[in-house]
């Protein structure tokens, strides 16, 4: 909802001031921090949208008490995907807590410092901020295919943790991590999320979503893979039919 009463205040009268109090757990690590707004628009995942800081952000974790335990999850795989790039400490301890934690003060309040601190050196995304989108390239293919498919639409964190495990899994193929850091995430992983359904036959399908991706340059996909557990990196070119492999690896699992 962020999205949307942001992209609306940005537009209304070439952009009236605004403030946001996000209600879920999403929202409040997330959409509320780097001032990007947007809509999906044709069956594709926000490409409709601007940058627009609201004037302030008010975020109060006792929202979370009344939300659906499926959202809750949603929101946490940003939460995770945000220790996974930049901090390997972080990732450890909600290996111990994982998502069944009372207060979410604490998780709430670091989440949104780490994303913060990403923005801040690259508010329009020229660079580093390109690391928040580990997960997304394959998750935003994944969730924009089955929003074709009625009745089978997932959330989008329920797409961002399957986007992990894939991209981690590719940061392998590359090189980049090692076996052991990937077995954590998967585990981790999926002791949290379902594991999201598709027959094999649908993995081409749905890697030709990522060609849409709006961080493509040309016919590159740019990809942001992990060198290690806390550690991101950005700009890492992969193709369609390497991201169709790690659909087919995901699916094996
Ligand atoms: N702009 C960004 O940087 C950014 C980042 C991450 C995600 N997003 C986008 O945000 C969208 C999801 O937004 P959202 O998480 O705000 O979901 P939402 O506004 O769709 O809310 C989800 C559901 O929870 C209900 N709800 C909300 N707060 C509640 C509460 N406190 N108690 C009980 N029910 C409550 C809503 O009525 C709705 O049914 C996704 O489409 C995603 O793409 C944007
Ligand atoms: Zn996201």
């Amino acid at each position: 909802m962020t999205d949307l009463g942001g992209f609306c205040a940005a537009l209304y009268k070439r952009g009236i001031r605004f403030v946001q109090v996000p209600t879920t757990l999403l929202a409040q690590v997330d959409a509320s921090v780097g001032g990007k707004t947007g809509i999906d628009f044709q069956g594709f995942k926000n490409h409709l949208g601007v940058f627009q800081e609201p004037a302030g952000v008010f975020i109060d974790p006792k929202f979370l008490a009344t939300l659906d335990p499926r959202q809750l999850k949603s929101g946490y795989a940003e939460v995770v995907k945000h220790a996974l790039i930049a901090d390997a400490a972080a990732f450890r301890e909600q290996r111990i807590n994982s998502v069944f934690i009372d207060d979410w003060t604490d998780a709430i309040q670091h989440s949104v410092a780490l994303k913060q601190e990403i923005v801040a050196q690259d508010p329009l995304e020229n660079g580093p901020r390109k690391l928040l989108n580990f997960g997304h390239t394959v998750g935003h293919a994944l969730e924009s295919f089955l929003l074709s498919q009625p009745g089978r639409e997932i959330l989008h964190g329920e797409a961002v943790a399957a986007g992990m495990i894939c991209e981690a899994w590719l940061s392998v193929q590359h090189g980049l991590l090692n076996e052991n850091d990937l077995d954590q995430i998967e585990t981790f992983l999926f002791s949290v999320f379902e594991k999201v359904q598709f027959v094999s036959l649908e993995t081409e399908a749905i890697a030709d979503y990522a060609r849409q991706d709006k961080k493509n340059t040309g016919s590159t996909i740019n990809c942001t893979l992990l060198e290690s557990i806390g550690r991101g990196v950005y700009n890492q070119p992969v193709t369609v039919a390497e991201i169709a492999a790690s659909l087919r690896y995901y699916h094996r699992l």
